[in-house]
């Protein structure tokens, strides 16, 4: 039995009788739905298995039908519900965590217990910290991230070694990639097989081995002058850690815990806004014609008012194109996952019933790219939401809100951080880090693509999107400065 290859077999065959049942018998009332894909047993199952390659063509297949409605597409084991148009979408960004679960969609789809921890999905008190004291102290904190920015390009693009603690940066980069490739492979298990294949794909007791080792000193003393001096003691930093301790209850008070808090932390922020970034260059290299107007922004900015987080907000220009590089190339074709955990299902305004353990989301690049909402949608116009708030300024209607065109506004038609109760609670601190990031390499740097005008394709892999990981993009350091 500890022969994996026997493991593989009888988890395959256990796979392919879970989903033949799950299918078979599922909840009738699912059914009032329509279907998108193939409906009897047998196709159905051989959709599921294509849709890990052609979930972005069923999604706006559906959306093309239905683009102000609900349909379902087949998966492996189950279907899933999709929502389209801006009342449903509005609806399921107002469900209550008891009715529409976040963490069960993350659980369905990531493994998250299995990856990270149980407790990162059930007591996901950091979401709190994000929302209030990290958002808080962006002003306060910029000075170090802008410092963490100049030493990180210097590194990443080895001009001189900025002496930060690689080992450390490494294992934080290291764990988000693991969380998401082993996650993605664990979640297309059925529950019960998970703990079984877990520790075949997940690297996560080494990532927190080396997190204990670095970070778990720190941890401890910091517990410890609390402990001594209660929780305001004199010259307590700033940071991350103090923080978790102000929001940690119980046994997430100890070292292990915050550190894992930290590592888990570092996952939502790392992953999310390196591939918003690789994007956004990607977009200014098949897009050079930017680069002057943006290099012209930010030094007119820096200049009058040195690098702030108060001028990162007149960079309007920068904020428009790294909204418009988001709207075209969304994390996923989808966003929002839900579970739907109410004990009596969850019914939308129209009547459309979705039973209780149901898989549903939000059919977000379909909606980004709708022709009805966005003047020639599919182009790239990295200055289309600074034109729009500039033409709401000047009108001054007060119905046509100029925020709203801001790269942290979330609504039922612009998702990259979804909307409603769990709209992205990091985008506050991900606009900040990106548009510095933006502005740093349009002062600093001229970029170039690797083949003038290709941009480099993406890679599909169920419902995710991620920007191309091999290709390779020029940078010289200006030699005008
Ligand atoms: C460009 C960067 C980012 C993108 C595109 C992004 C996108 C998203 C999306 C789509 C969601 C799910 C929304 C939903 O299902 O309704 C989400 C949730 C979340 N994000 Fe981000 N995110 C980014 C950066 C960050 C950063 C920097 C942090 C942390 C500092 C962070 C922390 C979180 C957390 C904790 C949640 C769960 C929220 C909840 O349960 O209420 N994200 N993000």
């Amino acid at each position: 039995m500890s022969d994996p290859g026997f493991l593989v077999i009888y988890s395959a065959l256990a796979v392919l009788i879970f989903a033949t049942l799950r299918k078979a018998f599922r909840d009738p009332r699912l059914d009032a739905i329509p279907i998108v894909g193939s409906s009897g047993p047998l196709q159905s199952y051989w959709d599921g298995l294509k849709f890990l390659k052609n979930a972005p063509a069923l999604i706006q297949a559906g959306y093309d039908q239905y683009p102000e409605g609900i349909f379902r597409v087949p998966r492996l084991f189950d279907w899933l519900v999709v929502v389209s148009g801006p009342k449903f979408v509005k609806e399921v960004g107002g469900a209550p965590e008891n009715v529409l679960s976040f963490r069960g969609g993350v659980e369905g789809n990531l493994a998250i217990k299995q990856v990270i921890g149980r407790a990162i999905g059930e007591n996901p008190y950091h979401q709190i910290t994000i929302r209030t004291s990290l958002t808080r102290n962006l002003h306060a904190c910029f000075p170090e991230v802008r410092d963490e920015i100049a030493c990180a390009f210097e590194d990443v693009l080895q001009l001189r070694g900025s002496g930060r603690n690689q080992t450390y940066l490494r294992n934080n980069v290291q764990f988000a990639v693991d969380v998401v490739r082993s996650g993605r492979r664990i979640a297309l298990f059925p529950y019960f097989l998970r703990p079984l294949v877990a520790p075949f794909y997940s690297n996560k007791d080494k990532s927190f081995t080396v997190a204990m080792k670095i970070l778990g000193p720190v941890v401890q003393e910091r517990l410890a002058k609390e402990n001594e001096l209660g929780p305001n003691w004199p010259g307590k930093p700033n940071d991350l850690i103090s923080w978790l301790l102000e929001d940690a209850e119980g046994e997430e008070r100890t070292v292990p815990a915050l550190v894992l808090r930290v590592l888990a932390t570092n996952f939502a922020a790392i992953h999310t806004s390196s591939m918003g970034f690789t994007h956004a260059i990607f977009d200014l290299t098949t897009h050079p014609e930017y680069l002057l107007p943006m290099r012209e922004e930010a030094k007119r900015v820096v200049e009058k008012e040195g690098w702030t987080k108060a001028g990162l907000n007149s960079m309007v220009k920068i904020d428009s194109f790294l909204r418009e590089s988001q709207r075209l190339n969304n994390l996923g074709h989808i966003v929002m996952n839900r579970r739907v955990v109410a004990k009596d299902g969850f019914r939308f305004s129209d009547g459309t019933f979705v039973p209780r353990g149901s898989f549903l989301c939000v059919a977000a690049r379909p909606t980004h790219y709708d022709s009805s909402i966005h003047e020639n949608a599919a182009e790239f116009d990295g200055f289309r939401f600074a034109k729009e708030r500039a033409e709401h300024a000047a009108t001054r209607d007060p119905s046509q809100d100029i925020f709203t065109r801001q790269m942290i506004s979330t609504a039922p038609d612009h998702l990259s951080f979804g909307t409603g109760k769990h709209a992205c609670p990091g985008r506050f601190f991900a606009a900040t880090e990106l548009k510095a990031m933006l502005a740093h390499v349009v002062m600093n740097y001229d970029v170039a693509a690797e083949v003038e005008g290709v941009r480099p394709p993406d890679t599909c892999f169920n419902m995710s999107v991620t920007p191309n990981a091999t290709a390779k993009v020029r940078f010289r350091k200006r030699a005008d400065l």
